[in-house]
């Protein structure tokens, strides 16, 4: 069966497999729940309903959420962020962000410079890592709106002091919007004690759940324009889209499908599930990080630390172009990697791998040692074969 045979090192892009756990929950709705929440009162409808508070409940106590109305699902974490900075931002707003943006965050931006939003971009260091100080600077300089940035690189795994950030942010009367696509359901993100104002998720990746869902979790007192109006099943009287949370941020049928299985992966990441995949992920990188310190050809992206990096590996290998080595690692390897930009063109002027990119080794909860010795045997091979 497809799948079961491969190393699957590409968790960054969406985690695989997907417990078992998630596809139960998402056939127990379709067989026995599937009505449309909030909008009718018969039982299929209250079943439905029931899934998306209880999937809204977990999520806002995993992410530190007090209210869970503060969190409006989406579709993934690039309609998490559009929402946050096309509901937020307006011509003559600052924004300040980091040169390790993915598309998601960097392409919004670019399209609100064009409509009067001044942008600063803050270059981060070859490892990728953010020096705070010239954060400091750019929000002394200038009165700024809100500081956009990723809680970690999804080129090469650098952690982002997020927290310092909000500090930072907050002292200089700015908000902050974090993109926390490839750290929720594997670093803690403590929204209320971090002092976020505004954190995008995607389901689909740690949090384990499936794709076509995400969340913005928008602070109490924050109203976002939403950039969507319609239905939402209450004050149906009104024209005016309502201003209550979530019911402002989510027009339309929300996922129910998609959010039944992200509140099964949610209930396996709490009570400490969320640790243990970490723990798990952090040895996995430390494994992967120390065996390609020993290849000759090979030059690892990033911090090379373990525990200043989430499961996110990048590398070039001399005499290959790394769309050419993902392509043989999958074709004579069974190796599944991503090679190229990963949509996060800025971010490879800054590590100093534009335009080829790197291959990307993203393990996750279910990668096992041994395919990590797989994995760094296949790249020993393809490296002596090149040199
Ligand atoms: C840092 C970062 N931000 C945003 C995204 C977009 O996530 P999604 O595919 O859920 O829209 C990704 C996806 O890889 C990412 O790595």
């Amino acid at each position: 069966m497809w799948g079961s045979d491969v190393i699957y090192l590409d968790n960054a892009a969406t985690s695989f497999p997907k417990p078992p756990e998630v596809a139960a929950a998402i056939s127990d709705f379709l067989t026995d729940k599937a009505g449309n929440p909030g909008r009718s009162g018969h039982g299929l409808a209250l079943a439905a309903q029931g899934v998306v508070s209880d999937t809204r409940r977990a999520l806002a106590s995993f992410l530190g959420a007090g209210d869970p109305a503060r969190l409006a699902f989406t579709l993934n974490a690039t309609d998490a962020l559009n929402l946050a900075l096309w509901g937020l931002l307006r011509p003559g707003d600052r924004v300040v962000t980091t040169s390790m943006e993915h598309n998601a965050v960097a392409r919004p931006l670019f399209a609100l410079a064009e409509s009067g939003v001044a942008v600063h971009r803050i270059p981060c260091a070859r490892d990728g890592s953010l020096d705070l100080a010239d954060l400091e600077c750019e929000l002394r300089s200038m009165p700024t709106r809100l500081v956009a940035m990723t809680h970690a690189s999804n080129v090469c795994g650098t952690v982002l002091p997020i927290a310092e950030a909000a500090e930072l942010a907050h002292r200089h009367g700015a908000l902050i919007l974090v993109d926390a696509a490839q750290t929720a359901g594997v670093l803690p993100v403590d929204v209320t004690a971090r002092g976020i104002d505004l954190l995008a998720v995607p389901g689909h990746k740690g949090l384990l759940g499936p794709t076509g869902t995400g969340a913005l979790y928008v602070a109490p007192g924050l109203e976002l324009t939403p950039t969507r109006q319609g239905g939402t099943g209450s004050r149906s009287e009104e024209l005016r889209q309502p201003r209550q949370m979530p019911d402002r941020l989510e027009a339309g049928t929300v996922n129910t499908v998609g959010i039944a299985g992200l509140g099964a992966a949610l209930r396996l990441l709490r009570n400490g599930g969320a640790a243990e995949v970490r723990a798990h992920e952090e040895a996995l990188t430390a494994r992967l990080l120390d065996g390609l310190r020993d290849i000759p050809g090979v030059h690892v992206q990033g911090t090379g630390d373990a525990s200043r990096q989430v499961a996110v590996v990048s590398v070039t290998v001399d005499g290959w172009e790394p769309v050419d080595l993902g392509a043989a690692l999958d074709s004579s390897f069974k190796i599944a990697v991503r090679a190229g930009l990963h949509c996060a063109p800025l971010a490879h002027h800054s590590i100093g791998t534009y335009p080829q990119g790197t291959v990307r080794l993203a393990p996750g909860p279910t990668t096992t040692p041994s395919e990590i010795d797989e994995t760094l045997a296949a790249l020993r091979e393809l490296a002596l074969a090149a040199g």
